[in-house]
């Protein structure tokens, strides 16, 4: 699958997802590609907002059709594009993946994934929110030490032309998704496997704790618990315990 085309653009619109979700029900291709300058409603994982200052990210959602069971690992398949889009940008960076979707860099977050999908409705909307060229003071104080952006995570200038750096983010990333889509299995657990930032690491979720080993080949995170027991976790999210 090509995503790219068609590719609509908005200067400023509440979220590229709910722009997207939108086209997909009106019957929009697969491989439509929606990108924004700028968001006054951006969505976050777990119901929270994503923010980012006009034109300092790729703000970007592709049209996954026809999406269906090959798809399972979707979730770990986008953040490997996404890891190799930043990279073909700024070859000096390394990304990580923390499991479910996020992209690190030196354990600092670049970018979020928020997959909506409809599988009766035989579509999924990839959102990608990549932090491209902001400085550190522009992130609100919560996330300074938290997030990074591509061209700081590279010791970079910004950008001369913010707006020429963005479209071929979303070039990059919409070539790198057409091969992660269609990737199989066993590439996608593997690559994973190679950039997993959390395995070895202590972490916490809603009810427990361990130590995180990997992920099954479902995609689940395997948590060694305190007590000796190995526990998936299919849903939500972790956070690391200790630096
Ligand atoms: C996360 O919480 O880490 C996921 C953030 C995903 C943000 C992107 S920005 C483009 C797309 N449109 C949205 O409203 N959200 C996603």
């Amino acid at each position: 699958m090509e995503f790219g085309w068609p590719w609509r653009h908005w200067e400023r619109t509440d979220s590229t997802n709910v722009r997207l979700r939108e086209l997909a029900a009106a019957g929009a291709p697969g491989g439509t590609v929606v990108t924004a300058g700028e968001q006054t409603a951006g969505r976050g994982r777990q119901g929270r907002s994503w923010t980012a200052p006009a034109g300092g990210a790729l703000l970007c959602s592709a049209l996954l059709r026809p999406f269906d069971e090959r798809h399972e690992l979707l979730p770990l398949a986008v953040p490997l594009a996404v890891c190799e889009a930043a990279e073909e940008l700024e070859p000096s960076v390394r990304c990580a993946v923390k499991w479910p979707n996020d992209v690190l860099v030196d354990g600092r977050k670049l970018a979020g994934v928020l997959i909506e999908a409809r599988p009766q409705d035989g579509w999924a909307v990839i959102g990608v929110g990549l932090n491209l060229a902001i400085e550190p003071g522009e992130l609100p104080p919560e996330l300074r030490d938290r997030a990074t952006s591509l061209h700081t995570a590279a010791g970079a200038p910004p950008p001369a032309d913010r707006r020429a750096c963005v479209a071929a983010a979303a070039r990059a990333l919409s070539r790198r998704l057409g091969r992660w889509c269609a990737a199989g299995r066993e590439e996608i657990l593997a690559a994973w496997r190679e950039r997993d930032a959390l395995r070895g690491r202590e972490v916490a979720w809603s009810d427990g704790s361990g130590v995180a080993d990997g992920v099954d080949d479902r995609g689940r995170l395997v948590v060694v618990a305190p007590d000796g027991r190995r526990l998936v976790v299919g849903a939500g999210e972790v956070h690391l315990t200790r630096a």
